[in-house]
């Protein structure tokens, strides 16, 4: 098939990508020239295992450009991959979605075939039909359904294991309209073996929110049961690995420590909190799993007070900055909130990671970031904030660690040692 993708951010890029590896023709679409030219050059944009190899492979199905008209003109399917971040009160900005739209409307009024829009932007219910659907039909003065498609198609990538998700989903979920749109997509997932559900639009964008809400709060609860663990002497690392033995009860996502952060489910938790708002509920679930992540992390300056009372002047490692391993994305960093405390309480601090240095140094030019994780932990105390595979290989012997994220050599080796839920 010919596809055109219009963002390339994480989901865009290794959408397309993806599909240029299974046959397909793939245009991208970007403002940012310089993710253009990444492209045309056969180079990924973005850092992303395997990325970089699939472009390269499939440089002759894919190319790049700043022009919506200039892409669909070729294509016929579309897939709207635009950013949508948070408003600062939470709620969603749907800015780029809305302007996308307007471009790809002007650009199908140009068209004469049937041409299927997929959305796979993180959009809240209702926002493909009212929103997308409304301008795209007002620029292109068509009719969705009869003179193009329009259909949701949600994503599950984890960043840093985008590419292997994309081939191994464990669900390809569609919502759609027309038939046409229905078969378009049938047959362009066809090559995969999982299940795929086929339901309205607006479902299919509620199951995007209800997936992350429902991480989000597994990860929540296992950091307040953590707390309270901590409390009383107990490992909670022990106590869910007992728990999660249980047949209805899936292992992944209990690992309690610090918190999620990341580019989705604290900004997708915050606007489904905002859209539930509105319609006059209140979803105090949702609130709390937003407000047990918020603490967390300064639970380690609490843990590291009892060592060291007073922070001032004290020199204080702190091992990662990305908000998980395998990447250089600092979004939502749970070392974003503990720095910033460490800062307030006048601390030296000093840092490491392998990836998100740079990213963090725009941020906070202020900190020192050390070339090597062994140089860090010549600190006063050395804070764990990200579970990078490197961190298992350090010597913590004579050490202060405070480890939010359970580095097994840490536990071991170090000379005073607290876990933030153990
Ligand atoms: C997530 C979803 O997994 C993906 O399906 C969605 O499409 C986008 O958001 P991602 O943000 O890339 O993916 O990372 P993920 O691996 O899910 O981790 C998110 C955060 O949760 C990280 O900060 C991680 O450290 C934290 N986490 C995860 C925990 O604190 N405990 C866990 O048990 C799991």
């Amino acid at each position: 098939m010919k596809i055109s993708v219009i963002g390339c951010g994480y989901v865009g890029v290794v959408t397309g990508a993806c599909l240029g590896e299974l046959g397909h023709d793939v245009v991208f679409v970007d403002i940012d020239k310089r993710k253009i030219e990444a492209i045309n050059s056969a180079g990924s944009p973005i850092f992303e295992p395997g990325l970089n190899k699939l472009i390269s492979k499939n440089h002759h199905r894919l190319s790049a450009t700043t022009l919506v008209a200039e892409a669909l003109e070729d294509t016929d399917i579309t897939f709207l991959c635009v950013g949508t971040p948070s408003n600062d009160d939470g709620s969603i900005n749907l800015d780029y979605v809305r302007s996308a739209g307007t471009d790809i409307g002007k650009a199908l009024k140009e068209i004469n075939s049937f041409h299927v829009v997929v959305v796979k932007s993180t959009v809240l219910p209702g926002t493909t039909e009212e929103v997308i659907k409304p301008a795209i039909e007002s620029e292109s003065r068509k009719k969705a359904s009869r003179e193009f498609g329009i259909s949701s198609n949600p994503e599950f990538l984890r960043e840093g294991s985008a590419v292997e998700d994309f081939f191994k989903p464990d669900r390809i979920v569609i919502g759609f309209e027309d038939e046409r749109s229905k078969a378009l997509l049938e047959d362009l997932y066809a090559p995969f073996e999982c299940p795929k559900i086929f339901t309205d639009i607006k479902t299919a964008e509620m199951v995007k929110y209800v997936s992350n809400a429902s991480l989000a709060m597994k990860i929540s609860f296992a950091n307040e049961i953590g707390n309270m663990c901590k409390a009383m002497g107990i490992d909670a690392y022990e106590v869910f690995r007992a728990v999660c033995m249980d047949r209805r009860i899936n292992p992944a996502f209990f690992r309690s420590g610090l918190g999620f952060g990341g580019s989705c489910f604290p900004k997708d938790v915050r606007a489904l909190i905002s859209k539930i708002e509105e319609t006059g509920l209140n979803p105090r679930i949702l609130k709390s799993v937003i407000d047990v992540n918020e603490a967390q992390p300064l639970k380690m300056i609490e843990l590291l007070k009892k060592h060291l009372p007073n922070l001032k002047g004290a020199k204080i490692g702190v091992l990662g900055l990305a908000f998980k391993p395998d990447t250089e994305d600092i979004r939502e960093s749970r070392a974003i909130v503990l720095v910033k405390r460490l800062i307030e309480e006048e601390a030296d601090v000093i840092s490491y990671d392998p990836a998100a240095k740079d990213n963090f140094r725009a941020l906070f030019p202020g900190i020192s970031y050390a070339k090597t994780a062994d140089d860090v932990l010549e600190a006063d105390a050395v804070l764990i904030v990200t579970e990078w595979k490197e961190f298992e290989d350090l010597d913590y012997r004579e050490k202060l660690v405070i480890d939010g994220r359970r580095i097994e050599r840490a536990r071991r080796d170090a000379a005073v040692y607290e876990g933030v839920c153990w």
